[in-house]
C-alpha cells in the first residue's frame, strides 16, 4: 500500500513544453508531429504549494525535476518553485535538462541554490543533435560552464547510439576537462526493432537511428520477458526509492512510467498492453487538482 508519510523521493514535472524534438520522445513521436493528446501545461508556485504542504515537503530525501513530456528550465517559475522547496526542505534538488535554454544569469541562480543539474549531452557538436534535434550543442555546453564555474555540480548524460558510439571516450575525455562531477552513458529500452524512423515536422521519414550494441540487448531481454508469467509481487525502482510521481497536469504515480499523461501517448507494446488491462479497472486517475495528496494516499487509489 501507498502511504503518505513513506514517500521520500518526488519527482515532478515542472512542464509539458518543450523546444527540442527528441527522435523517441513521447512528446513528439519519432521528432515529428506534436501528439495529439499533449495537453501543454506548467506548473505554477501557486499549484505546488496548493498539492503539497510542508510537512511532506520536508519528510524528503530527493526532489526531482523531470518529467515524460517536457523541459523543466522552459517554466518560468522554476527558479521561484525551487527557492520555496529549499526554504521548506533539506532535500536534494536534481534538475534533468536539455541544456540549451535560458540565459547565465538563469544558469547562475541554479548553482547559487545547490542545484545538482544532469545535461543531456548525445555526443560532440552535429552529432549530437542528431537525436537532440533543435538543440544547440554549443548553448548546452556554455550554460553547463557557467553553470560549473559558479559552483554547480553538472552531471553529463550520454544516450548511446550507433551513431555516437565511436564518441563515448571523448564525451567522457570532455566532461572531466569541463568540471563535471559525474559521466552516465545510458543504453536506451526504446529500439523494438533495428532501427527508429526520424521524422520532420509534417510526419516524413527523414532519417533513421539505430541502437547500440547494449540497446539491442537489452531488446532482446525486454521481448523474451514478455513471455514469462507476470509475478504476483511488486519489486520495482520506485519501491526502492519511495518514489511519487506527479505530473505537470497534476496527475499522480508511483513512477514515470506509470504516469496517466503517458498512458495517451504509449510507444511501447508492452505498456500499452499493461494500460489497456489497468485501464478496465480504474475509475478514475488520481489528480491533485480534483483531490488532495492525502486523501489519496490512504490507500484507497494507489495501492
Ligand atoms: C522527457 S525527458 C525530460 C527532461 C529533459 N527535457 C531532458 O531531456 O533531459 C526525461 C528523460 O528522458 C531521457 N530520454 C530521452 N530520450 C530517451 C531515450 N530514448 N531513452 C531513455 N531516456 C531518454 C532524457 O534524457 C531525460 O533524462
Ligand atoms: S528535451 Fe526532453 S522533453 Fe524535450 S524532446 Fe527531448 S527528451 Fe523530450
Amino acid at each position: 500500500m501507498y502511504v503518505k508519510q513513506d514517500i521520500r523521493e518526488l519527482q515532478l514535472e515542472p512542464t509539458t513544453r518543450c523546444q527540442a524534438r527528441c527522435v523517441m520522445c513521447p512528446r513528439r513521436p519519432h521528432g515529428g508531429l506534436i501528439h495529439p493528446d499533449l495537453v501543454k501545461q506548467d506548473v505554477s508556485l501557486i499549484d505546488f504549494q496548493y498539492w503539497f504542504d510542508k510537512d511532506f515537503l520536508s519528510q524528503l530525501d530527493s526532489f526531482i525535476l523531470c518529467g515524460n513530456h517536457g523541459e523543466p528550465v522552459l517554466n518560468k517559475e522554476l527558479e521561484s518553485i525551487i527557492e520555496y522547496f529549499k526554504s521548506t526542505s533539506d532535500a536534494e534538488v536534481k534538475l534533468f535538462t536539455n541544456g540549451s535554454a535560458r540565459s547565465s544569469r538563469f544558469w547562475k541562480k541554479m548553482a547559487e541554490l545547490d542545484v545538482y543539474v544532469v545535461f543531456a549531452l548525445d555526443g560532440l557538436r552535429g552529432t549530437h543533435e542528431k537525436y537532440r534535434i533543435n538543440t544547440d550543442y554549443d548553448k548546452v555546453i556554455e550554460n553547463a560552464t557557467t553553470f560549473i564555474r559558479n559552483g554547480g555540480r553538472a552531471q553529463w548524460d550520454m544516450l548511446a547510439f550507433e551513431h555516437n558510439a565511436d564518441q563515448v571516450n571523448a564525451c567522457r575525455q570532455k566532461a572531466q576537462s569541463l568540471g563535471f562531477k559525474h559521466f552516465e552513458l545510458k543504453h536506451t529500452e526504446r529500439f523494438h526493432e533495428d532501427k527508429y524512423e526520424v521524422h520532420d515536422t509534417k510526419g516524413n521519414v527523414v532519417d533513421y537511428i539505430r541502437p547500440s550494441e547494449p540497446s539491442k540487448f537489452i531488446t532482446e531481454i525486454h521481448m523474451q520477458q514478455r513471455e514469462f508469467p507476470k509475478p504476483d509481487y511488486i519489486d520495482c525502482f520506485s519501491k526502492w526509492t519511495n518514489q511519487l510521481f506527479v505530473s505537470a497536469n497534476g496527475f499522480i504515480s508511483p513512477c514515470c512510467v506509470l504516469d496517466p499523461a503517458l498512458w495517451k501517448t504509449p510507444n511501447d507494446p508492452v505498456l500499452k498492453e499493461m494500460i489497456d488491462d489497468f485501464n478496465d479497472k480504474i475509475y478514475s486517475y488520481p489528480n491533485l487538482n480534483n483531490n488532495s495528496l492525502t486523501n489519496y494516499l490512504i490507500g484507497s487509489i494507489l495501492i
